[in-house]
């Protein structure tokens, strides 16, 4: 079998399962609605030749009857079959849906950073789109008028062997020009697609940007740039329309020459008094019928081969690996995290991001991540958190590799917040509960007033109901780390991670909510890295780390006597907060 249909089958076979009885019900109809078309036009012979050559005129009110009849069984079981298929290919895209989804959800994170896994995944999400119709149209097409067009090439064949070889001669001529000219077709559209893809993608950019075009003298750039695409995407449109114009015109004259044969060569026949008229009607009214459904394969098929990278890609995504979700379940932390020879690179091209990091990090104090920007401080918490593993070394929670931990469970044990906190298009109150579902509204309000972001909350249009992102609502940055916050203290998480989570906040906020956080010390594990001198110096341990190399750690008053580096940085956090 040809590869491309062989891959989808396959491809498809896997997503058919749970909806097999309606499939084998538009199965079953379409077997019904090509075994009553070849029915009918076997029936033209003995009909014509009885009625007409026979002159049994009085069975004449039979035709209109019978045809009647044909063609409402026909149209009948046409509309269960579509009814059937549609349901299962439908339901398949929703399962395929929902296999992507649940399969994005389990990446690695470190695989969807990767900038290539990225646009793939994002590339998926478009590619159901389009396999949504090829799927729904080529399961009808190929069951429905493939069965026809055997059951009606079977008809004439057994009605007149030679006649119907005949036209079966221009038949490989057809099949080379839409193979060929098909593959043109495929190619430019594929190319007008790029370019659009180019269009939308600039257009959003300049849009995103708007901010920065209107200020610089570079709008001609961009439009220029945005012309050029449009040129591009209209030369394809037009080689599109030559080649399949070009193929259908070929068709066209094929079957021209196809049908004059037949009629010629039938036409002698007759004349030779060695075929019936009702046999040739029968046979001529067979092969007129195959030409529509051929058509509709070729169609089928070309929407297969378009569609072809889209399943593959589909297939590559789900062929990605998991996170390991399996293992122990963790209990909050009791002595705390110890890193060996911690090294890690983002990618085997850069250098290396930490480099040999060995420190504790005990439980229940508060540690200090300190380094100038680019020395490794985010780093370390994406490895605590697992979104990324150590390229050597190990990390150890209560003495036990954290990798041997449920993931879902292990990172229930954290609170984190980052300096962008992603607020998503949902109201206040529901952003909340992603962290706590179980939580009270009292308890959302309570916490919401610890994060001192209560306030804010109550000015907005509909208060905690307020929808994210809907009729101008956006927050600010300090905004959105004081709702961040208020995640933390819903949900006081055995451990808390604060990546500068209050750098957007003005200093009387900062002091307030600082306040509400020291009142969870002692029973939480702390990890901030701070950007204000006022916190470091409360910290039990400060790391003090320079281009991913732990300089130095100890206490403030510690590091301050013996790190130049820690001087220095004292020295401009000293200049900052005055
Ligand atoms: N996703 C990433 N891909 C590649 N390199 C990265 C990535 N994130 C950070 N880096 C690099 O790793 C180093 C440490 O970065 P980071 O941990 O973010 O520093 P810090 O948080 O201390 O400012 C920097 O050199 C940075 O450019
Ligand atoms: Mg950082």
């Amino acid at each position: 079998m040809n590869d491309t249909l062989k891959a989808f089958l396959l491809f498809t076979l896997k997503y058919l399962k749970p909806f097999k009885q309606s499939f084998f019900l538009g199965l079953f109809f379409a077997l019904l609605a090509s075994l009553l078309t070849g029915l009918g036009t076997s029936a033209i012979k003995p009909a014509f030749n009885i009625i007409f050559v026979q002159g049994r005129h009085e069975y004449f009110w039979l035709i209109p009857i019978g045809l009647l009849l044909l063609f409402g069984f026909i149209g009948l079981s046409s509309l269960l079959q579509a009814y059937y298929m549609k349901i299962t290919t439908t339901g398949m895209v929703n399962l395929i849906r929902l296999t992507l989804l649940q399969k994005c959800l389990n990446l690695p994170y470190e695989l969807l950073a990767k900038e290539r896994t990225g646009q793939t995944v994002s590339r998926v999400i478009n590619d159901t789109a389009q396999i949504e119709p090829v799927l729904a149209e080529s399961y009808q097409i190929l069951i429905k008028e493939g069965l026809t067009v055997l059951v009606l090439i079977g008809v004439a064949f057994y009605m007149r062997f030679d006649l119907t070889l005949l036209v079966l001669i221009t038949l490989p001529i057809i099949v080379y020009t839409s193979k060929h000219l098909g593959a043109k077709t495929r190619l430019a559209r594929r190319q007008t697609q790029l370019a659009t893809g180019e269009l939308t993608h600039r257009l959003t950019e300049a849009l995103r940007g708007i901010k920065e075009l209107k200020l610089f003298p570079s709008q001609e750039l961009v439009f220029n740039l945005f012309e050029k695409e449009l040129k591009r995407a209209f030369r394809y449109a037009v080689k599109i329309t030559k080649y399949h114009g070009a193929s259908k015109s070929i068709v066209d004259v094929m079957n021209g020459i196809g049908g004059a044969l037949v009629i010629s060569y039938g036409g002698y026949l007759i004349i030779k008094g060695s075929l019936d008229p009702g046999a040739f009607l029968s046979v001529l009214t067979a092969i007129l019928l195959v030409f529509n459904p051929v058509r509709k394969l070729a169609r089928a098929y070309t929407g297969l081969k378009e569609a072809q990278g889209a399943w593959s890609r589909i297939d590559e995504v789900l062929s990605l690996p998991e996170e390991k979700a399996e293992g122990k379940k963790p209990s909050p932390p009791q002595r705390g995290f110890e890193l060996r020879n911690v090294s890690f690179r983002y990618d085997e091209s850069l250098p290396l991001a930490l480099c040999e990091v060995s420190t504790d990090i005990p439980a229940r104090k508060m540690v200090a991540l300190v380094g100038p920007s680019g020395s490794g401080k985010t780093t370390l918490i994406h490895l605590l958190l697992r979104f990324y593993q150590p390229t050597s070394g190990e990390i150890f929670l209560d003495g036990e590799l954290i990798n041997n931990f449920n993931l879902r469970e292990y990172r229930n044990l954290f609170g984190v917040v980052l300096q962008e906190p992603f607020l998503f298009n949902l109201s206040i109150l529901d952003n909340l509960l992603l962290a706590k579902p179980t939580a009270t509204f009292e308890e959302v309000v309570s916490a919401c007033e610890l994060a001192r972001a209560h306030e804010f909350i109550l000015k907005l249009p509909k208060g905690y109901h307020t929808v994210l992102g809907e009729e101008g609502i956006n927050l600010s940055g300090g905004e959105r780390q004081r709702l961040a916050l208020a995640r933390i203290f819903l949900r006081k998480p055995p451990i808390i991670i604060l990546d500068e989570a209050t750098s957007q906040l003005d200093a009387l906020t900062e002091v307030a909510i600082e306040s509400a956080l020291e009142r969870l010390r002692g029973e939480t594990t702390f990890i901030v890295i701070a950007h204000r001198l006022s916190t470091i110096i409360k910290a039990d341990k400060i790391i003090l780390l320079d281009r991913g190399r732990i300089v130095a750690e100890g206490t403030h008053d510690e590091l301050l006597k013996a790190e130049k580096l820690y001087q220095n940085l004292y020295q401009s956090f000293m200049r900052q907060e005055v």
